[in-house]
């Protein structure tokens, strides 16, 4: 496949299992996240690998945590969660460094420096041929998942988890939105 097809056929999937990505996979879907664009060279991008029984500990974090702090699941969303997390393989766990000491660039711009680094990553794990999905919906806004996974949150603005496995049905064709309802033209007077 191209590389423009690839990034047109791009679409998030939860119907994964294993096997996951090899480890050299995984070196080149992290490589790929490291050529994201990078205002001031911050390398702003944090992941910590969750996998085998470190994802169940996760989901059992996640759940309690979730409960502890009154935001719990409802049944049917921790069913789900416990079944698709079940499945996975590979988790990564998203964080951006903040960097208190650099007053030069704008936070959300290292954010988006590590978005990027995130997209770059969803789109090597599709053009190597494996389903990925990024979810902030496993006790990314607490306080304990995060800090359980070693970002602070007075350090690090913590971004969720991209879980990343075989495809176990084939990977749907989306309709996807118009350029033209995204972009125009800007006509200076
Ligand atoms: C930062 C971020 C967090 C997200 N968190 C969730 C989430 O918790 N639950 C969810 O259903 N989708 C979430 N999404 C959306 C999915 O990852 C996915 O992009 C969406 O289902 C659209 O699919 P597509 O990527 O094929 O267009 C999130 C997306 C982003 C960028």
């Amino acid at each position: 496949m191209s590389v423009l097809a690839t990034l047109l056929s791009r679409s998030s999937t939860k119907q994964i299992q294993g096997p996951g990505p090899s480890e050299p996979e995984i070196q080149q879907i992290l490589s790929a996240a490291m050529c994201a664009p990078d205002h001031g060279c911050l390398r702003p991008w944090r992941f910590k690998r969750i996998q085998g029984e470190a994802i169940t500990k996760l989901i059992e974090l996640a759940v309690k945590t979730l409960e502890a702090e009154g935001k719990p699941l409802n049944p049917t969303k921790e069913k789900n969660m416990r079944e698709w997390l079940g499945r996975a393989p590979l988790v990564l766990a998203v964080a951006s460094y903040v960097d208190h000491s650099n007053d030069r660039i704008p936070e959300h711009e290292r954010m988006l420096a590590t978005g990027a680094a995130v997209m770059n990553l969803l789109n090597a794990a599709h053009a190597l041929g494996y389903g990925a999905f990024w979810s902030t919906g496993i006790g990314t806004y607490t306080e304990a998942v995060p800090e359980a996974l070693g970002f602070d949150t007075l350090e690090y603005d913590f971004l969720g988890f991209v879980v990343i496995g075989s495809l176990s049905e084939p990977l749907a064709v989306k309709e996807r939105p118009a350029v033209i309802d995204h972009v125009s033209v800007w006509e200076p007077n």
